[in-house]
């Protein structure tokens, strides 16, 4: 196991299935009498550059669960890399908790926290990716069909973090991807690169549209995400009038398998990318995919700050 995590894609897909085994575990124990305080006299500092709810209290009380404990750290408070260097950073907190989520921008941010950092790191969101959000997004999905390979998970609208972690986690778990997002707003090449590299060993399909209705036949999970990602606000207005045509709506949903699930990272912009009618629906996996990242992220803080 690594010492950080950071992205999906650093891990194999046994490590990857056991911690998703894991937090299976660890719900199950959790909802019959509660889990054993593995992490108890353990901290994890959590420093946030962007807002966060689910992030913010899913980890906070994964950590106390455990036995262990949480600590907001405010960005104005420490500002990373403007009051001092992260390297500094990294090495002072090290001193103090025995693990650091970090919520960033620039992706460099957390890797150069990883670096310095004598504890681990656990990514909790960059302009990158998002690998806390998809090991919960395929708890879920195996909660739901009860397997993952063959699976068909089609993403719709923006090809950002949460789409490039969870195209990671596919490819290597072996479910087919599919994304369609309008010109312009593709997947970064390089993150592409890296998923054909792991089909080539789990056999997965990734396939790129830009029709939704095209992309949606035959599919087993329909994602989406906001349109404007937390950074991107100056380009709302923009992406307010390219996206419309990639809204989940019941239309888009009839193209699918009749048994599709519904997956959204929230926050969620009812009315843009998912209408109420599917949001609140009963293809809707939406609250049990948050209530999930507890569990997925339990499991990552008991394999990265036990011992
Ligand atoms: N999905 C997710 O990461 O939500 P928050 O931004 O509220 O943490
Ligand atoms: N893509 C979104 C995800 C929020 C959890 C963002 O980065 O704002």
């Amino acid at each position: 196991m690594k010492k950080d995590f950071l992205a999906v894609s650093d891990y194999s897909a046994d490590e990857l299935n056991d911690l998703i085994d894991l937090a299976i575990d660890l719900k199950t124990e959790y909802f019959k009498h509660g889990n054993p305080p593995l992490l108890k006299g353990k901290v994890l500092g959590m420093i946030f550059n962007k807002p966060s709810l689910r992030t913010r209290i899913s980890f906070d009380m994964a950590m106390r669960h455990l036995g262990g404990d949480a600590l907001f750290i405010s960005p104005n408070e420490i500002g990373l890399g403007k009051r001092e260097s992260i390297a500094d950073i990294a090495r002072v907190l090290s001193g103090y908790v025995q693990g650091i989520m970090a919520r960033v921008f620039e992706h460099d941010h957390v890797l150069e926290l990883a670096k310095w950092s004598a504890v681990p790191v656990i990514n909790g969101l960059s302009d990158y990716n998002h690998p806390c959000q998809a090991m919960a997004d395929i708890l879920t999905i195996k909660e739901n069909y009860g397997k993952l390979q063959g699976l068909n998970v089609t993403f719709i609208g923006d090809g950002n973090n949460v789409a490039v972690s969870l195209m990671h986690i596919c490819a290597k778990l072996g479910l087919n991807f599919a994304i369609a997002n309008p010109e312009g707003y593709d997947i970064s090449e390089k993150a592409v690169e890296l998923a054909h590299k792991f089909t080539t060993t789990s056999k997965s399909q990734i396939k790129f549209y830009r029709d939704p209705h095209e992309a949606v036949i035959g599919a087993d999970v329909i994602y989406t995400d906001t349109w404007t990602s937390m950074g991107q606000e100056e380009e709302t207005q923009k992406r307010e009038k390219v996206f419309p045509p990639y809204q989940v709506n019941q239309k888009l949903l009839s193209e699918a398998n009749p048994e599709v699930i519904v997956l959204h990272c929230l926050p969620a912009h009812r009315g843009q990318e998912i209408t109420d009618v599917v949001a609140d629906g009963p293809h809707s996996r939406l609250f049990p995919q948050a209530h999930n990242r507890l569990h997925a992220q339990k499991a990552i803080v008991l394999q990265l700050m036990q011992g």
